[in-house]
């Protein structure tokens, strides 16, 4: 196994790179870096993926767009000839073979990300039962205010989420609410949702230590994608609350992905760059992503979303899957905190397929701006 068939793989994702279309909102992947360079680590745009072979997919998550390898990291079957391997020094030696020029550190992090991805040696978290107990009760049509209060009374951190939401300043009001059944009056049924996932997602599902920041940064751009698709979803037919959902655990891979790498430098007592960790983000955040939303029981059509997000002919095809693509690009933009360049967006096929032109977009921008402010994460304001 080794060193020539990861050679041939890295040439052949390297052409396939060349050809690639533009990845919306981000130039294209870089080439990979020479052989003989070291480090060897590809400069991977946050979003871009490098994608996983067909047939390679992680607990047969479906994915046949992805045409090439993942780039600098080892495939299904290379793993597989490497796990018979007991002898770590044997292993360091022969995964160092397969990568000459990068440092040992580097290629047993590497591997052991792979390993972990591909023999799916990680635990996905637990959904807590608030969650999908909120999730149903949203699209039972006869679900009174007493079925949410139920849910909710005892889970004390997610009180004091909605009872915080409906005394803010977005729903204005005299008087403080204190109870939790004031505040759904307040807020409505749908809000209660949209809280109770966003507070899940951001306190209950993933503790990274050492990534504090990485991780609420990543949590916030779900949420600036998630408010961005349901305000494309209301004008544009798509269900409004799936666009939300969906939107908010697009990028959930990502987390996923950013526990492995935690578990993998304890394992190595290495600290891998941060070009190196947002390369694992890129080659295997989106089959992961969707993994974790199939374990979770998300309805088909938004673990479809999630595997589509960064595939614009695929996306281009469903009300669902454009409005969180583009919700994606907007939350981009959003998180720079200027108004984009609208115009230059008609090239893509999926803001072609929603027709929306460079105003709309621009309107949109402003209303996911606004949107964003009972969630606690106000946009930055343009300078
Ligand atoms: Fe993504
Ligand atoms: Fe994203």
């Amino acid at each position: 196994m080794g060193f020539w068939i990861f050679g041939r793989r890295r040439r052949r994702a390297r052409t396939a790179a060349r050809a690639a279309p533009t990845v919306a909102g981000h130039p294209p992947a870089p080439a990979t870096p020479p052989r003989a360079a070291a480090p060897v680590f590809e400069e991977a745009d946050d979003e871009a993926t490098a994608a996983v072979p067909v047939g390679d997919l992680p607990g047969g998550a479906r994915a046949e767009e992805f045409a090439t390898g993942p780039v600098g990291w080892f495939s299904r079957d290379e793993i597989a000839g490497l796990t018979e391997i007991d002898d770590s020094r044997d292993l360091a030696r022969r995964v160092g073979m397969m990568m000459p020029g990068a440092s040992r550190e580097e290629v047993l992090f590497r591997y052991h990300l792979s390993r972990s991805v591909f023999l799916e040696e990680y635990e996905l978290p637990v959904l807590p039962q608030s969650a999908n107990r909120l999730m149903a009760l949203t699209r039972e049509p006869k679900a009174r205010i007493e079925d949410y209060v139920k849910v909710i009374e005892p889970d004390p951190s997610l009180v004091r989420a909605i009872i915080d939401v409906a005394n803010s300043s977005f729903f204005s009001a005299l008087q403080a609410v204190t109870s939790v059944d004031r505040a759904i009056v307040r807020i409505g049924l749908l809000e209660v949702e949209r809280i109770a996932l966003i507070h899940t997602l951001r306190t209950r599902l993933f503790r990274i230590a050492g990534f504090e920041q990485m991780l609420d940064g990543l949590v916030r751009h779900n949420v600036e994608a998630a408010v961005a698709a349901h305000c494309i979803a209301k004008r544009s037919g798509a269900p409004p609350a799936d666009a939300f959902l969906a939107g908010l655990f697009h990028d959930v891979g990502k987390l996923v992905v950013l526990a492995i790498v935690g578990d993998v430098q304890r394992k190595l007592d290495w600290s891998a760059p941060v070009p190196l960790v947002d390369s694992a983000f890129a080659a295997f955040h989106v089959p992961v992503g969707e993994l974790a939303c199939r374990h979770w029981k998300f309805p088909d059509p938004i673990c479809a979303t999630v595997r589509s997000h960064h595939a614009p002919q695929r996306a281009a095809g469903s009300p669902l899957d454009r409005a969180v693509y583009i919700g994606n690009r907007l939350a981009h933009e959003l998180a720079a905190g200027d108004e984009a360049d609208f115009e230059a967006w008609s090239d893509d096929p999926v803001v072609q397929a929603a027709r929306l032109d460079a105003r709309a977009l621009s309107a949109l921008f402003d209303e996911a701006r606004q949107a964003l402010a009972p969630y606690g994460f106000p946009a930055p304001q343009p300078a």
